[in-house]
């Protein structure tokens, strides 16, 4: 089935954020923003502004009625700053202006005073003087410091990877209009309505039932939206309970990228230990996560870096330690991968360093040390694993003996161009790594013209999520595509909902829908026997693409008059579902749990070829072999890997976010900010299933594939550094993604860079 949103894309009728229609009297919001990362505020002179022509009103953080607080996980991040500016594009006033152009010309004349403290844009330094955002988490599994006594090769390093705008293409907005009895509706671009329900309702200090949020679709999140649309969701919905007329904030690129917070850069320290046989002992990593300026999701991230800390490889003894820092940067948030993607690195950058050191290639040590079914992983749970079978898969299908030897030949052959090559297996566990979040609902209605339609929490933000919700009714129901029809996201249609995040939005609101459909057809079964008089309550019914049959015989009764009978008799035609994932726990205390309700596994092998007169490269090939279980839709998530695959590679190459000690991005618009085009993806990009057919908990078997593509592109930043080898043997690059073409070249001529 083609995605159910593909013909209005192409045609551009989807409707995102703004192209909702805005009623009459919207005004429009426009953010003044710290000038500075760290300092006290003063004095603020709104007196210009105020008079311009057009502004109705600058709202400060006085004004609030509720709380000015939107910290999720930990209440550390005001609205509006009030005594403290923390970070350089932190909001500190907000126009409500007639058009959108008064709104943004007054920001242009509101000035802050502000007495300068110290900025910190290093998380190493924050780590040093104490400037944590929670205590430090750890994993701990066997003993690494007896283990390392009897290691035959120990490598000891660090490495540091950057963080990555997420650079959807609709930005940030909201859209909030005043209802009857002191109510609000909020349009919001977010992966979580009941995120910026519970932010409206803290900062307008309204009970959340008076508190609609509505979502039609994104224009991409890539995480971005789990936690931070809710600020421009909460100021307008501040405005529009001070003015009482609806207000609508749409984010200029600029602005957006200067405001919002992007996937964490870390630094780390690792210590790696192999025994004779090139085997996986002990390893020690110590994670410095450059937090910015308040928590955010920033926990939930660390967490997950330490679940991913050794990827896809059996490590008896392991010691890891995460520290969340706090720095004056903009809080950063989740980005698909979720901080899986940072732990993943070092360990392949471990491994690196260990094969260079031993003088084998990476790959033999790679493939050693897999996961096996029955291995533990350091948090405590039994591992089912793929790994092997993809990485013998992916061996067989692309033969990496002979891409190797072709690598060779060609290096041998070219003096100023040479080949690198990387493999790069996957782990990815699937499941918010909180237990609680693993919860979804869907309420599905059945009209009595036979058509249906099916509210959930998921949030379709080009994922693809609505039509396979679409297909698991479809399939239930044995209907056509035609008369099903998936709605918008809403919380006074489903309440609580989790964010669609952590790629299990299909598997949970996928399942919750699974359930509502199954248990109204099991009641239409009934209503069909009753009809037909077969006497057997419904056990001999069955539905199947549109009509009753009964004990494998047509009958003479299809959807639509089963429907009916229904609604006459007066039978419910309408179910809300609640799904749990069964299984899934973990105890902080101990740091052990069964977190996941399973892994994705994958193998990807990535071929570049490199300049080595210019440092840039081409992504030749990226192959992979990748577990999707039972796919409900190969193209769906044929999407969905592409993607992925292009946005890590991004995150690995080209895609550099540079902050200067001041704490100002200066890679703040697309002239200094690259992310990979259609001439810088990889010439060739296959994807073959694994072929497994292994009980699992995903929707119908089909396996979470938002994320875990992501982290293939990993293995572009060891195909490059191959390759820097086979131009300068023995070279040894500072780890230190992503490797931009300056960095490539620095490290091809390190002597000249030194003069
Ligand atoms: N694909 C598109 N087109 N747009 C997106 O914003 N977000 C990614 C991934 N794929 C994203 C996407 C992220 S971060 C996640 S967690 C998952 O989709 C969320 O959707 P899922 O749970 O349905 O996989
Ligand atoms: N993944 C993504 N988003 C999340 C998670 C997670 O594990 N936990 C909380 N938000
Ligand atoms: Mo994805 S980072 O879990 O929104």
């Amino acid at each position: 089935m083609t995605n159910i949103d593909a013909a209005s894309h192409v045609r551009g009728e989807s409707v995102y954020l703004d192209d909702i229609p805005l009623l009459q009297g919207t005004l429009f919001a426009c953010v003044f923003d710290a000038p500075v990362a760290h300092g006290v505020l003063n004095h603020l002179d709104l007196s210009v502004a105020q008079a311009m022509e057009g502004v109705v009103r600058i709202v400060t953080a006085r004004d609030l009625r509720g709380e000015n607080q939107i910290g999720g996980i930990i209440a550390d991040e005001p609205l509006l700053a009030d005594h403290h500016v923390h970070f350089q594009g932190m909001p500190v006033a907000l126009v409500l202006a007639e058009t959108e152009a008064a709104a943004r010309a007054a920001v242009h004349h509101i000035s802050a005073q502000t007495e300068p403290l110290e900025i910190i844009t290093d998380p190493r330094v924050a780590h040093q003087k104490g400037e944590l955002i929670i205590p430090p988490k750890r994993f701990h599994m066997g003993d690494t410091q007896a283990a390392f006594a009897a290691c035959a090769h120990i490598v000891e390093g660090r490495a540091d990877v950057n963080g990555q705008e997420h650079l959807y293409l609709e930005t940030q907005g909201a859209y909030a209009v005043p209802t009857e009895g002191g109510g609000l509706r909020i349009y919001s671009s977010t992966q979580g309505p009941t995120a910026v329900q519970r932010a409206v309702s803290r900062v307008t200090g309204l009970p959340m039932h008076l508190i609609e949020v509505e979502t039609g679709r994104l224009g991409g999140g890539f995480g971005g939206k789990e936690d931070q649309a809710n600020t421009w969701a909460a100021l307008c919905a501040v405005g529009a309970q001070l003015t009482g007329r609806p207000v609508k904030y749409s984010l200029h690129r600029m602005e957006d990228l200067r405001m919002t917070g992007k996937r964490h850069p870390y630094s780390a320290d690792y210590k790696l230990g192999l025994d004779r046989d090139l085997r996986l002992v002990a390893y020690e990593a110590t994670f410095y996560q450059n937090a910015g300026a308040a928590a955010d999701l920033s926990p939930a991230v660390l967490e997950r870096t330490l679940f991913h800390c050794t990827n896809s490889y059996y490590i008896p003894n392991v010691t890891a330690t995460a520290f969340s820092c706090r720095t004056h940067l903009p809080p950063n948030t989740a980005f698909r991968g979720f901080g899986g993607p940072q732990g993943m690195f070092v360990i392949e950058c471990a491994i690196a360093h260990a094969a260079e050191h031993i003088g084998v290639s990476a790959a033999e040590i790679q493939q050693k040390n897999l996961l096996e079914t029955g291995h533990i992983f350091p948090y405590g749970q039994v591992v089912e694993s793929e790994a092997r079978p993809a990485w013998q898969q992916a061996d067989h299908q692309f033969d990496f003996a002979k891409i190797r030897q072709e690598a060779d030949a060609f290096n041998a052959n070219h003096r100023y161009q040479k080949r690198g090559i990387a493999m790069m297996p996957v782990c990815f566990g699937i499941s918010f790594t909180k237990t609680a979040m693993n919860q979804a609902r869907a309420l599905v209605h059945i009209y009595t013209d036979g058509s249906v339609a099916i509210s959930t929490g998921a949030v379709e933000m080009g994922q693809g999520v609505n039509t396979k919700i679409l297909q698991v009714a479809a399939q239930v129901f044995s209907l056509s595509p035609g008369r099903i029809k998936v709605h918008s996201t809403n919380t006074l249609r489903i309440a609580n909902t989790s964010p669609s995040a952590a790629s299990a939005t299909a598997d949970l609101n996928g399942k919750a829908t699974q359930l509502a459909c199954t248990a109204l057809l099991e009641r239409l079964k009934k209503v069909a026997a009753e009809v037909l008089k077969t006497g057997d309550n419904g056990t001999g019914i069955a539905l199947r693409e549109g009509r009753v049959w009964h004990n494998g015989l047509p009958a003479d009764l299809d959807w639509g008059a089963l429907v009916n009978h229904a609604y006459l008799k007066r039978v419910s035609l309408s179910e809300h579902a609640h799904y749990a994932t069964p299984g899934v726990h973990f105890d902080w205390d101990t740091a052990k749990g069964h977190p996941f309700a399973y892994h994705v596994f994958g193998t990807a092998v990535v071929q570049v070829t490199l300049d080595c007169l210019r440092g840039t490269y081409t992504l030749d090939a990226v192959r992979v072999v990748h577990d999707y279980g039972q796919s409900m839709n190969p193209l769906v998530d044929l999407g969905q890997i592409e993607g992925g695959i292009v946005q890590g590679l991004g995150w690995m190459t080209l895609e550099e976010v540079v902050y200067d000690e001041k704490g100002r991005l200066r890679s703040n618009a697309l002239s200094t900010y690259k992310i990979p085009d259609i001439y810088s993806v990889p010439k060739i990009l296959e994807v073959f299933p694994l072929d497994t057919n292994r009980d699992n908990l995903a929707v119908f078997r089909s396996k979470a594939v938002g994320e875990p593509p992501l982290m293939y592109g990993i293995g572009a930043y060891f195909a490059i550094r191959d390759a820097i080898r086979a131009f300068r043997p023995g070279a040894s690059p500072a780890f230190d993604a992503p490797f931009t073409p300056e960095k490539v070249l620095i490290n091809l001529y390190p002597a000249a860079h030194a003069e």
